[in-house]
């Protein structure tokens, strides 16, 4: 396969604010300053580049995330311990809850933009029941 996501543009209120809640509550590396981005790449290569939205309304994007059972205990310890709110499912109906699709578990939290990320130990696709 040689097609791969590389960056996408994440735009923010405020992308300092953005790219370090980011990069510090999945454990990456700090962002680096790239013209008028802030990137961070995570762990498959791909690049978020936290750009300031500036007069635009910021529209809500969803980022989800694969991660390990280790990082996810990780994460979500930092979601919880900031106080963050979080949901089950992205129309952000059951909070306080996460969910068990695939076998495994899945959680939705907002960055300061408002944008909805989300981690997942099993990716999308199983067979059966959520
Ligand atoms: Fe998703």
């Amino acid at each position: 396969m040689t097609v791969k996501l590389n960056h996408t543009i994440v735009h923010s209120k405020d992308p300092k604010a953005a790219a370090e809640f980011f990069a510090g509550i999945f454990g990456l590396p700090k962002p680096k300053p790239f013209g008028p981005f802030l990137d961070v790449e995570v762990d498959n290569g791909v690049t978020l580049a936290f750009l300031d939205a500036e007069d635009m309304e910021v529209q809500m994007q969803h980022y989800a995330f694969l991660v390990s059972d280790k990082e996810f205990d990780a994460i979500f310890g930092r979601v919880k311990e900031k106080g963050l709110k979080y949901w089950a499912d992205p129309g952000m109906r059951q909070e306080g809850e996460i969910n068990r699709h695939y076998g495994g578990r899945g959680v939705y939290f907002q960055d300061p933009s408002g944008h909805l990320l989300e981690i997942i130990t099993k990716p999308y696709g199983g067979w059966g029941k959520w």
